[in-house]
């Protein structure tokens, strides 16, 4: 066992942890609670959910460039030894941290506001935003994904 064991393992359960919870919170939970929650109960849901959920996502968006670049730079050689596949990972992984930390800090921030001072009109606008925002960075992720795991053999 080399110390790459260890990088990629939690690189990915990383992704697994961040990606799987996406698609359960996008493909699973929404439509449920669209259907069966008023927008009060709604809103309060999600804003638990994701009190839940983001600290998770810190851990991930802070433990995949650490695990990726020490991959790249301790086993893998350099950036330019690197295949294809890892430089899109690398820029769509970006892309897809830049887009949580707006999340993060922007509609999630507003809709904790909403949901003390129980404006729930504010609370839909900024929960649409987050739906959307975590639509695109869902498709980013399985995309992210299927490139990782497909590249090398190309
Ligand atoms: C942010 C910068 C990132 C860097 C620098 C990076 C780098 C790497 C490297 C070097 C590998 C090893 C590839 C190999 O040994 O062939 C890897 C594997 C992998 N990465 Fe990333 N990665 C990043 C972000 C992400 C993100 C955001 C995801 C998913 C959400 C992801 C998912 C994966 C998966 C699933 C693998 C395993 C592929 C396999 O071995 O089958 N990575 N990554």
């Amino acid at each position: 066992m080399t110390l790459a064991s260890p990088a990629i393992a939690i690189h990915v359960l990383a992704a697994v942890i961040w990606v799987g919870g996406m698609f359960f919170a996008y493909q699973i939970l929404r439509p449920v609670a669209g259907q069966q929650l008023d927008a009060p109960q709604r809103l309060k849901l999600w804003s638990g959910v994701f009190r839940r959920f983001f600290p998770w996502v810190w851990l991930c968006v802070i433990l995949l460039p650490i695990t990726g670049y020490w991959m790249i730079f301790g086993f893998l050689g350099s950036m330019s030894a690197v295949g294809m596949h890892i430089h899109i990972m690398q820029g769509l992984g970006w892309v897809m941290i830049l887009l949580y930390l707006h999340v993060y800090f922007a509609p999630f921030r507003r809709l904790k506001e909403a949901v003390i001072t129980e404006n729930w009109p504010e609370g839909g606008k900024q929960i649409d935003q987050i739906r959307l925002i975590i639509g695109i960075n869902l498709s980013l992720g399985l995309i992210v994904v299927a490139v990782a795991a497909g590249g090398r053999y190309l």
